[in-house]
């Protein structure tokens, strides 16, 4: 259907050819007493549909009667005609010498899906199904083109695309948000043994991996050691985070990627950052126009306007104390709900406010108060801040955190320790600055937040086919 209907001519070039198409039933209706059958046809290439005119001396056509609701899916073989109606330069025309073959019908009392269009909530209600509404095929569209610039991205700039495991026992980010990997439980339960304990806690001795396991929160520390021998490298997946957020921008289950560039500061970490997220928007705008103008229609207007502004100029830069200072005079006129003091962890608003109402376009802050970071960022001469970067969006916020990492090896053991963390348990993250240690820096990218970004859909579970977030963990 993308091949016809997405052409320049809108298929003209077509017109007299015997094709086939497959699909689902966007809608279906009746003409001339029975004789003609309107169907409206999707097969997930495009956002649009394709009109296809059944009569009835078409082979199939009698098997259509009753069975051929919204949703149900067929092949009709038919010629390219120019199309009488609006809205489409031609149509299918199924005559005689033409077929129609239902491959399943639909009961259209029981399906859920309708022409007119459902709330984004009820449409996650429906997770399986909700890839047949425009708005999930259109995001589903985007989302795989986004996937392949970023590979084309780093691929073209000499990174190495590499694999970090899912499960770990190092919590990189030191927040304690990892969701826990256990065999024990499941045994217990299933056998109706207890679990085993020392001392009144659970033996890890006696579990799967002999020592406490989680998804990972971050596959950073594990590309940065491929980063100190292979020099320019990425990694792209899934991170897991159990923090019981209930907000539009968080998940449970989300996908990051994230590059490691050895012999970098944070300057060059943030040019490479600015140059990824544009190139993205770039690739969508050039590899997916008709899904970009759905969105525009349906979801934001002046969206294209938009992502033509995010590449037209570079990104502001100011470093997190200038931000402060910007924000506190502006506080009066914004109404800042959380109010702004030097050594807080902005909000959402306080982003979005810089992005939006101050700058106009994204903003990359750096230099943050080191207390409210990682502890892997590298320590600034001041003894206060660290040199972290984020860049925030209009429209959503942070959509990239990155730094500079911390190569001085007594440095980072302060670091570990003054954030509660234990040095013996980053032991091999240690050794790295032991043995040839360099400067380094990388960010994180949250894939479903660039999506958002490229999309202007508004909620980050809408993004993502099959969104975890509190209580919901189903399909
Ligand atoms: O700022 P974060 O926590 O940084 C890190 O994880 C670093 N280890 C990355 C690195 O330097 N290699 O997360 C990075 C990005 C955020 O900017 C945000 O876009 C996204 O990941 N993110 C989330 N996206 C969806 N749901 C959540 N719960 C997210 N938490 C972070
Ligand atoms: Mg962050």
């Amino acid at each position: 259907i993308k091949k016809i209907l997405a052409a320049e001519d809108g298929g003209k070039g077509l017109i007299g050819q015997k094709i086939s198409v497959c699909g689902w039933v966007k809608t279906v209706r009746e003409a001339e007493k029975g004789k003609l059958c309107f169907v409206q046809l999707n097969d997930g290439s495009v956002p649009l549909d394709i009109q296809v005119v059944i009569h009835s001396e078409a082979k199939g056509f009698d098997t259509l009667k009753g069975k051929v609701g919204t949703g149900a899916s067929m092949k009709c073989i038919g010629q390219i005609v120019e199309s009488p109606g609006r809205g489409q330069a031609v149509e299918l025309s199924v005559k005689d010498s033409g077929e129609v073959i239902l491959f399943g019908g639909v009961d259209a009392k029981d399906y859920p899906l309708s022409k007119k269009g459902h709330s984004h909530e009820f449409l996650r209600s429906i997770a399986h199904l909700r890839p047949r509404s425009n708005l999930i095929g259109c995001v589903a569209r985007v989302r795989a083109a986004l996937a392949q610039a970023t590979h084309e991205f780093f691929r073209s700039n000499g990174f190495l695309y590499v694999h970090t495991p899912l499960i770990t026992a190092a919590d990189c980010e030191g927040a304690g948000e990892m969701f826990q990997v256990t065999t024990m439980m499941a045994e217990a339960e299933k056998d109706g043994k207890p679990l085993p304990m020392v001392n009144g806690k659970f033996d890890y001795s006696k579990d799967f991996f002999q020592k406490p396991a989680f998804l990972t929160v971050s596959g950073q520390l594990s590309v940065e050691n491929y980063c100190c021998s292979l020099s320019k490298v990425y990694t792209f997946g899934p991170t897991f985070r159990a923090e019981n957020s209930h907000t539009s921008r968080h998940l449970a289950e989300f996908w990051m990627i994230e590059p490691e560039l050895a012999f970098a500061d944070i300057f060059d970490d943030m040019n490479i950052a600015e140059d990824y997220l544009k190139y993205c928007v770039s690739y969508a705008m050039t590899h997916n126009r008709a899904d970009l103008d759905f969105f525009e229609d349906k979801i934001e207007k002046g969206l294209i306007k938009r992502l033509e502004n995010l590449l037209a100029e570079p990104f502001a830069r100011l470093t997190y104390t200038e931000a402060i200072d910007i924000l506190i005079k502006e506080s009066p006129k914004a109404g800042f709900g959380v109010p702004v003091e030097w050594g807080m962890d902005l909000g959402s608003e306080h982003e979005r406010y810089l992005a939006e109402k101050v700058y106009k376009k994204p903003v990359i802050l750096y230099n943050y108060p080191k207390d409210i970071k990682a502890f892997y960022m590298r320590l600034n001469e001041d003894n206060r801040t660290v040199a972290a970067m984020d860049v925030l969006a209009p429209a959503i916020g942070e959509v990239i955190g990155g730094s500079q990492r911390e190569e001085r090896l007594d440095v980072l053991d302060r670091r570990i320790t003054e954030m509660g963390l234990e040095p013996k348990d980053y032991w091999w993250y240690r050794d790295l600055r032991r043995f040839g240690s360099v400067p380094h820096s990388g960010f994180g990218l949250g894939f479903e937040r660039l999506i958002m970004l490229t999309t202007g859909v508004e909620n980050i579970r809408d993004v993502i086919p099959y969104p975890r977030y509190p209580g919901h963990a189903e399909f």
